[in-house]
């Protein structure tokens, strides 16, 4: 289901950030902006701003940005669609669809929940009347009540249960394949996905049913049988657990686990926020999620060399997400031990311990490297520098980075490790300064789009051959046709495109709007203007076949030199 551009320019010209944020999370006025604590990470003095202004929030703790539709996808986590029928809802404005894309897609898409949601009734159902299957979570150990919280059930054995019970039509017969609940081989024989195995529903972070996980009762293989990937599922944004440990209110720490019943156990002996991926390593994409949540990571893995190298991947993965207080931590257990036979075997106490003394980042990022060195040498020192510098290159500019490029001074004893610059990417926390004049202008011109006007001759920009000249011209073209659009409003039109990210990076690029705002930006254009001129004078200069009239007529004004010599 597609929303058509113009509507979304249309309904955010109408939407109230501060409104719509403020009855999620009372703002308080305070100068020009609104603020509060921060709803996207823990703090204790507010550093949440909204401006009415700009149609955009910002949290100077921890990054999080955005325009009226970002806050209800990042903060109420609607999809898009839901977020812009909200946001119209409230507006009073009907949603327009793309033509031909409504009816069909949305009921099929509607449909797959259905089935899903169905199935898993079926499933708890049938481990009601399996004593097998009872029996085998109760030697696990697991209580009726977490059986039934985590929504649990047994998929009987046999081929064609799905298909007997729901398979009474053609469109839901396509709606089991669809949502891989049934297969079928290569003559299109189809049959059921799981048989004889104990099902574990998988909830998008809505609470959506949208994959299940199956486990073997015996020691059969493959122990764990998933669904596929579906258009409901994508394996590597999707956090066994997550919905229902949100459930239990707003979380700090996330830990994250290998398993299913690990998830299962901790949650039944009081550890509710544990969550796992699923069975995959943990990806930038959790991450992203996760640290907009909670302002910890637990990762408890097991102790052996894989654990090891798995915690690895997992710190180099969240190095460079790691800004304003957020923290990733790791449990390393016993060998052979998983979180589930420990917290059994121990219970919540110990298991606590574990928690409490998890090995901070900077503890296990230079112990792995200082085991790969001689740190009794001078060369073996000046290796884990080698080492880690670039991985201390990674986190973002701040406190913390600075904090642990200290720490590697003191290991090694080598002083005046410079901060590395960052690359040109991660401008976030960079000076405004060290921007390019592109980027300078396009900052500029979020802030405050009316400086348009001063802009004279776009056209002579567009030969310039810099980085994201054509995202400027856009950006200009873009505030022309639609002057009274603010920063959330322009960012918006840019969702989905190839600049977005560019675009949100600019946007919260922290400009002092003062009163020379305007000298500040006809001197940023006319240093363009000069760096075009530049470019051609050197064109003309170097071109080796005859300058046509205007050419000379043009290189004559660059030199300002009278008409004719
Ligand atoms: P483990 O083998 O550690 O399973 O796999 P576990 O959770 O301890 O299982 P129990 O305690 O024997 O029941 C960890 C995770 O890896 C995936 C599953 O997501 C599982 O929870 N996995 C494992 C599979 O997808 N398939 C497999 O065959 C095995
Ligand atoms: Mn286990």
């Amino acid at each position: 289901m597609r929303i058509p551009r113009y509507f979304i320019d249309e309904l955010m010209a109408k939407v109230d950030i501060v409104d719509l944020i403020n009855s999620y999370v009372p703002l308080r006025k305070t100068g020009q902006n609104y603020t509060a604590c921060c709803p996207f990470h823990t703090e204790k003095t507010p550093s949440f701003t909204v401006s009415h202004d700009k149609q955009f929030y910002y949290c100077f703790g921890c990054g999080a940005s955005g325009s009226a539709i970002s806050f209800m996808l990042n903060y109420a986590r609607l999809e898009f669609v839901e977020a812009v029928q909200e946001l119209a809802s409230r507006a009073g404005m009907e949603v327009v669809y793309e033509q031909n894309d409504f009816p069909s897609v949305d009921s099929s898409i509607h449909d797959l929940y259905k089935i899903m949601e169905q199935v898993a009734k079926y499933y708890r159902d049938q481990l009601r009347k399996s004593q097998t299957a009872i029996n085998y979570l109760k030697k696990r150990g697991l209580t009726g009540e977490i059986a039934r919280d985590f929504g649990l059930g047994y998929a009987p054995a046999g081929w064609d249960n799905l298909l007997k019970t729901f398979g009474d039509n053609a469109e839901t017969r396509n709606n089991l394949l669809k949502t891989g609940l049934t297969t079928q081989n290569e003559s299109g024989k189809r049959y059921d996905r799981f048989r004889d195995r104990i099902m574990f529903p998988i909830q998008d972070r809505r609470g959506r049913i949208i994959a299940f996980g199956g486990r073997i009762l015996d020691q059969s293989k493959p122990k764990y049988l998933n669904s596929p990937e579906t258009s409901l599922f994508q394996k590597g944004s999707e956090l066994y657990g997550w919905y229902l440990a949100r459930k239990k209110g707003v979380l700090k720490t996330v830990i994250v686990v290998e398993g299913y019943m690990d998830v299962v156990a901790l949650a039944q002996h009081g550890i509710y926020y544990a969550i796992a991926t699923l069975g995959t390593a943990t990806t930038v994409k959790h991450l992203t999620f996760l640290f907009r949540n909670v302002s910890e990571i637990i990762f408890c893995f097991d102790g052996d060399e894989a654990g090891q190298k798995a915690a690895w991947r997992a710190l180099e993965t969240a190095l460079p997400l790691l800004q304003g207080g957020r923290q990733i931590r790791f449990i390393f257990l016993p060998q052979n031990n998983d979180p589930d036979d420990l917290i059994r075997s121990e219970g919540l106490q110990a298991f606590n311990e574990h928690i409490t003394q998890a090995t901070s980042l900077s503890e296990f990022l230079f112990n792995t490297l200082q085991q790969q060195v001689d740190m009794n040498s001078i060369d073996g020192r000046a290796k884990l520098v080698e080492l880690a510098k670039p991985l201390l290159n990674q986190l973002p500019a701040g406190t913390y980075q600075e904090l642990m490029s200290q720490e590697l001074s003191r290991l090694t004893g080598i002083n005046n490790l410079a901060v590395p610059k960052l690359p040109l990417k991660k401008y976030v926390k960079n000076s405004f300064r060290e921007l390019s004049l592109v980027h300078q202008t396009i900052v500029y011109l979020l802030h405050q789009p009316e400086l348009v006007k001063l802009i004279k001759y776009p056209e002579k920009l567009s030969f310039l051959e810099q980085q994201d000249i054509k995202l400027l011209l856009t950006l200009i073209e873009f505030i022309q046709i639609h002057p009274q659009l603010k920063l959330g409003v322009i960012c918006e039109h840019w969702r989905g495109m190839e600049h977005e990210s560019t675009i949100n990076l600019l946007a919260t690029q922290k400009v002092l709007i003062t009163d020379q705002i305007t000298d500040e930006f006809v001197a940023t254009i006319d240093n363009l203007y000069k760096s075009y001129q530049e470019q051609r004078i050197k064109f003309l200069t170097q071109k080796v076949t005859q300058l046509t009239s205007e050419e000379k007529q043009e290189l004559r004004t660059f030199y300002q030199l009278p008409p004719s010599r």
